[in-house]
C-alpha cells in the first residue's frame, strides 16, 4: 500500500504542475515501498535516482514559469527549491554511502518536504500564474 496518498487539497490550480506534483507524490511511493519491501540496492538506487532526477526538472519547469511572469518571489521560491534538492542529493549520498536509512522517518521527511511546499509556495505561485 502506498505510504503517501494523494489528496485534492494539494491541487494548486495550474494543470501542469499539479499533474507533475502527482508524478512527485508516486515517486516517493515508489521509494517507499522499495524501502519496504527490502529491495536490492539497485532497484532502491534507480527508484531515488528517479525521484532526483524529476524532482530537478519539475524545479526548472516551475522557475521558468516564475521567470516567464517575473515573479516577485522568484527568489525566496528558487531558494526552497534549492534547500529541497540539497535535501535529496543529502539522501542519496547516505544511501549511496552505504549508511542504513529508516525507511518511515524517510518516507515522512520526503512528504512534509513535498506537503509544505506545494501548500505554501507553490499554491502562492499558482495564484500569480493564474493572473497573468
Ligand atoms: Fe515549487
Amino acid at each position: 500500500m502506498d505510504a503517501f496518498s494523494w489528496s485534492d487539497d494539494f491541487l494548486v490550480g495550474n494543470q501542469i504542475i499539479d499533474t507533475e506534483h502527482k508524478k512527485l507524490v508516486k515517486l516517493v511511493n515508489d521509494f517507499h515501498n522499495a524501502m519496504e519491501q527490502g529491495r536490492g540496492n539497485d532497484v532502491i538506487g534507480k527508484v531515488l535516482n528517479n525521484l532526483v532526477i524529476y524532482t530537478k526538472e519539475h524545479f526548472k519547469h516551475e522557475e521558468a514559469e516564475m521567470q516567464r511572469i517575473k515573479y516577485p518571489k522568484y527568489l525566496m521560491h528558487k531558494l526552497e527549491h534549492d534547500k529541497l534538492i540539497a535535501d535529496v542529493a543529502q539522501l542519496q549520498s547516505s544511501f549511496t554511502s552505504g549508511k542504513s536509512m529508516l525507511t518511515i522517518k524517510i518516507s515522512k521527511f520526503l512528504q512534509d518536504w513535498l506537503v509544505t511546499h506545494i501548500m505554501q509556495s507553490d499554491k502562492l505561485l499558482a495564484a500569480a500564474l493564474r493572473q497573468n
